[in-house]
């Protein structure tokens, strides 16, 4: 688990990495993490919205580069990342929403210490488009899932699913919608479960 019992009390810095609209980072901000308190935000993307719900919500916020690829990360600029959030002293990192693979430094350095969400009830349609591959394959139920971080993609240990009913005449745009309000109530929920060590690390 992340934390002692014995630590129950001390505040849990996270760092949430994203690239985009940060929906998710705002729910992180405001809902119940227990004793989690975002402390900071990194983006891959000089333009996302996600900057100015930093501004407003008065954390730390910046723009990294994360190299040349457009996937994944330059190994020199991982390396650099990593070692900005652990000189900040986060214990724990939130993806959230970031669309880069991290394989590297930052795997080995926060292993068993970074979560993800994603929209779909893993390990049912991983990868992009999530919302599309429930409605092309025609399940009646999807949802999303906070899991740990491994060197797959979408691929590591859960750690907390919520579910939604598909309608007949859902499209993309409805559905996606109806899974982020799931996604909003289950992030922070993850990180509260994980901060007061109630939660087995599975890693
Ligand atoms: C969320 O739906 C999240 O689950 C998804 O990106 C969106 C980010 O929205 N992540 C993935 O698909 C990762 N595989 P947000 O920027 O409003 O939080």
């Amino acid at each position: 688990m992340i934390l002692d019992k014995s630590d129950k009390c001390s505040v849990l810095r996270i760092a949430v990495l994203a690239s985009g609209r940060g929906s998710n980072f705002e729910a992180l901000c405001h809902g119940d993490t227990g004793n989690g308190r975002i402390s900071l935000l990194v983006t891959d993307n000089e333009n996302a919205d996600v900057l100015k719900k930093a501004s407003e919500s008065g954390v730390e916020a910046l723009y990294m580069s994360p190299g040349k690829y457009r996937t994944k990360f330059g190994e020199a600029e991982e390396r650099e990342w990593t070692r900005f959030m652990m000189d900040r002293g986060i214990e724990l990192v939130c993806l959230a929403g970031l669309m880069r693979i991290i394989k590297g430094p930052m795997l080995e350095e926060f292993r068993g210490r970074i979560i993800n969400i994603h929209p779909s009830l893993l390990p049912s349609f991983p990868g992009l488009h999530a919302q599309r591959q429930a409605l092309d394959y025609g399940v009646r139920v999807t949802g999303c899932t906070v899991h740990y971080v491994d060197a797959g993609v979408d691929t590591g240990p859960i750690i907390l699913q919520k579910s939604i009913n598909v309608k007949d005449d859902d499209t993309v745009e409805t559905l996606s919608g109806r899974i982020l309000k799931q996604e909003h109530i289950a992030y922070p929920e993850a990180v509260r479960l994980l901060c007061s060590g109630s939660f087995e690390r599975m890693m």
